[in-house]
């Protein structure tokens, strides 16, 4: 058992490894929909510096591929050195609003719909149906050999280093969301017979090479945070069992803290978020006809309904809050000033708000100056459509919508 904190401010500072924050509310990575072809956009950086600007201690630039063939959609941030210029100038926007600057570093792994895709196939744990991908000529992915889990690491470590060079001031490792590590964590996916594959220990083993390699390879006071799974939200995927287990390896291992989330995207896409599916917005958005038209007919089916409930997360939480001393980051349906309070009485020394930070950037500031104690935030999600559409993610009910420019 955690002692119960002395305070529950969610306002008071907090040392994160060697890391001072102002306060102990993140943003969480949200796909921004901003780096057309691989690229930072003027809109990208004004988004994260409103969002600083905003009173958050720290933001997190979303879903950074270590590798070209690691991203989902053709358009996401992939790390390389040409990146470090303009990264520069986003973590300095950021460090001007006050907050420090996170950069999540993932893989998709068999979840691709990338039209530059260098290899013939995805890849992932092991043979797999790419759904994404099946209307593009990608219907398949490939196991990986042990060579490319070297190799992957070793992305994963030379990533890490040049978001330190770049500014950033921490990096956060997807684990999780059904990408490339959770597709090796979970039983489902990951069907190996060789040292990464069967067990729980052989299934975390390219996760958690990934994690240490990454705390060894960078200097103390710049925090590796991590990005798991609770649970992964579909019979036969992780269960919460395995996620507490996991929680100690990585404690273990160097992590900083733990981003406690879940869900498997293409499995089950809304466990992660809860609430309204824009499955009208979604269609409208969609490029490709094909895929419109496979949305309009399944999409009610596949991407099934889970109701939004606040803190939805916080039931499994408690569970890896009793397994590890490590930092904890609670996310998940946070959205009112009382539950911050809340969530640091239940011990966990930071949150992580994504939707209601995209709906107000400034709603931090304000919590902070009693100004307000809710979030207009519905939620609707029809962010998750926004993102595709061109300018990027916004909130289409915020009060000052967050674009470039305007
Ligand atoms: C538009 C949108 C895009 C997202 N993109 C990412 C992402 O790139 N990486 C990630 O780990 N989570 C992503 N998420 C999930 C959020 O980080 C967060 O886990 C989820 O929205 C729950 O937090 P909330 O209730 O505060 O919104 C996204 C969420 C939204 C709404």
């Amino acid at each position: 058992m955690i002692d119960a904190p002395a305070s529950t401010d969610p306002f008071e500072p907090y040392t994160l490894a060697g890391l001072r924050l102002r306060n102990r509310i993140i943003k969480a990575a949200t796909f921004e929909g901003m780096s057309p072809r691989g690229e930072v956009s003027a809109g990208l950086i004004a988004h994260h510096a409103a969002i600083a600007a905003g009173g958050a201690a720290m933001t997190t630039v979303a879903y950074c591929a270590v590798e070209p063939d690691g991203r989902t959609f053709r358009d996401q941030l992939f790390m390389r050195p040409e990146l470090a210029p303009s990264l520069r100038a986003l973590t300095d926007a950021v460090h001007r609003g006050g907050a420090a600057a996170s950069l999540q570093l993932g893989h998709c792994g068999s979840f691709c719909n990338n039209h530059e895709l260098r290899r013939r196939r995805p890849y992932g744990p092991s043979r797999a149906l790419n759904l994404l991908g099946a209307l593009s000529g990608r219907p398949l992915a490939d196991p990986m050999s042990e060579a490319e889990i070297e190799a992957v690491t070793a992305a994963f470590v030379r990533s890490a280093a040049l978001a330190r060079e770049a500014g950033f001031d921490a990096v956060e490792l997807h684990l999780g969301h059904g990408y490339l590590l959770s597709q090796f964590l979970s039983p489902d996916s990951n069907r190996r017979r060789d040292a990464f594959g069967g067990s729980l220990a052989a299934r975390a083993r390219f996760p958690l090479q990934a994690v240490q390699r990454v705390r060894d390879a960078l200097p103390p006071g710049f925090p590796v945070l991590v990005k798991m799974n609770l649970r992964d939200g579909h019979r036969g995927g992780l269960e919460i069992e395995e996620s507490a287990q996991i929680a100690r390896w990585l404690a273990g291992r160097g992590a900083d803290a733990l981003v406690l989330s879940g869900g498997y995207v293409s499995r089950d896409a809304f466990f992660l978020f809860r609430g309204e599916r824009p499955l009208r917005a979604m269609i409208e958005v969609e490029r490709s006809y094909p895929q419109k038209l496979a949305l309009a007919l399944f999409g009610p089916w596949v991407i099934r309904a889970h109701p939004f409930e606040p803190m939805y997360f916080l039931p499994l939480a408690r569970e890896v809050r009793a397994a590890v001393q490590i930092p904890l980051v609670l996310l998940g349906g946070i959205t009112a000033l009382e539950h911050l309070h809340t969530a640091r009485q239940e011990g966990f020394e930071l949150m992580a708000m994504a939707r209601a930070l995209i709906h107000d950037p400034g709603l931090i500031a304000r919590y902070q100056a009693g100004a307000a104690a809710t979030s207009g935030c519905v939620p609707c999600n029809r962010c998750v459509a926004e993102m595709d559409r061109e300018g990027g993610v916004r909130c289409v009910r915020a009060p000052a919508p967050l674009r470039a420019g305007s």
